[in-house]
C-alpha cells in the first residue's frame, strides 16, 4: 500500500460561494442580469467607459470585507490533510484562502488585486482599495482589476490542464460549465480519476466515473466527505 496522498482537484465557481452571500452570474437575480457583460467585463468596456468598470469590481471588492467563507469552504481547506490536494477555482474572491486551503489556483484572477493595464505581469494587492481612474500601476499605466475579462486570454489554464491530468479524485462545485475554456478542465481527466460533481443544477456529462451530487455546496460537501474518507 503506497503511503502516498491521492492527488485531489477542486474546481469551483461562483456557486461555492453563493452560501457567502455572493452573488452567481447565471442564476436568477445572478450578476449578468443586472449588469450587462459587454459594459462591465470587456476590454472594449475598459476602453469605452473604464469609470463604469471599475465602480463595478470596486462595489464588488468592497462585499468581499463583509462576507466570511462557507462551511463548504472550510469542508475543502480540511481536505488538505487527507489528499494532496489542489484548488482550482474560477472565483476572483478570496474565501478559499481565507478558509485555510493552501494550493490555490485562479483562473479568471483575483478582485484582491490590481494589474497594470499594459503588462499583465505587473500586479499590486490592493488590500481592499478602491482603483479609481488615474490610479498607476508601477510601470505607469491606468491601473486596472487583476480579473480575465471576455476575450481575453486564461494565462493559468495549462498549469490548471498538468493538475488535473494528474488527479486521482476531482470534485467539481457549484459552476454552470458554460464558460470556455475553464469548463474544459472537466474533460481533461485521466481514465482512472474519479468524478463528483456538487451543484444543485448539476446535469451530467458522459464519463464513467461520474457522480452527480444535486445538492448545495455546503450539504453536498458533507456529504460527499462521509464516502470518500
Ligand atoms: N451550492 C452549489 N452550487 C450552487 C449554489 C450553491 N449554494 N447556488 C448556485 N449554484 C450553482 C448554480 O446551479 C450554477 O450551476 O452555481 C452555478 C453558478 O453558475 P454561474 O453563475 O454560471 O457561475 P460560474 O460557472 O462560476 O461562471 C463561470 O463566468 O461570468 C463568468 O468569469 C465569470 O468565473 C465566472 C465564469
Amino acid at each position: 500500500m503506497s503511503d502516498r496522498k491521492r492527488k485531489l482537484v477542486v474546481f469551483s465557481g461562483a456557486g461555492m460561494s453563493a452560501e457567502s452571500g455572493i452573488s452567481t452570474f447565471r442564476d436568477s437575480g445572478g450578476l449578468w442580469e443586472k449588469h450587462s457583460i459587454e459594459e462591465v467585463a470587456t476590454p472594449q468596456a475598459f476602453g469605452q467607459n473604464p469609470k463604469k468598470v471599475l465602480d463595478f469590481y470596486n462595489q464588488r471588492r468592497r462585499q468581499l470585507y463583509e462576507v466570511e467563507p462557507n462551511e463548504a469552504h472550510y469542508k475543502i481547506a480540511e481536505l488538505d490533510e487527507m489528499f494532496d490536494t489542489t484548488v482550482i477555482t474560477q472565483n476572483v474572491d478570496n474565501l478559499h484562502e481565507r478558509a485555510g486551503s493552501e494550493r490555490v489556483l485562479h483562473l479568471h484572477g483575483e478582485l484582491d488585486k490590481g494589474r497594470s493595464s499594459v503588462d499583465e505581469t505587473v500586479i499590486v494587492d490592493l488590500k481592499g482599495k478602491d482603483i479609481n481612474l488615474g490610479d498607476k500601476a508601477p510601470d505607469g499605466s491606468q491601473l486596472r482589476p487583476h480579473v480575465v475579462w471576455f476575450g481575453e486570454a486564461v494565462p493559468a489554464m495549462s498549469e490548471a490542464m498538468e493538475e488535473v491530468q494528474k488527479a486521482d479524485l476531482m470534485i467539481v462545485v457549484g459552476t454552470s460549465l458554460q464558460v470556455y475554456p475553464a469548463a474544459g478542465l472537466v474533460d481533461v481527466c485521466n481514465p482512472d480519476c474519479e468524478i463528483y460533481y456538487i451543484d444543485p443544477q448539476g446535469e451530467p456529462w458522459p464519463n464513467p466515473n461520474l457522480t452527480v451530487i444535486k445538492e448545495k455546496a455546503s450539504i453536498g460537501m458533507n456529504e460527499l466527505i462521509k464516502k470518500i474518507s
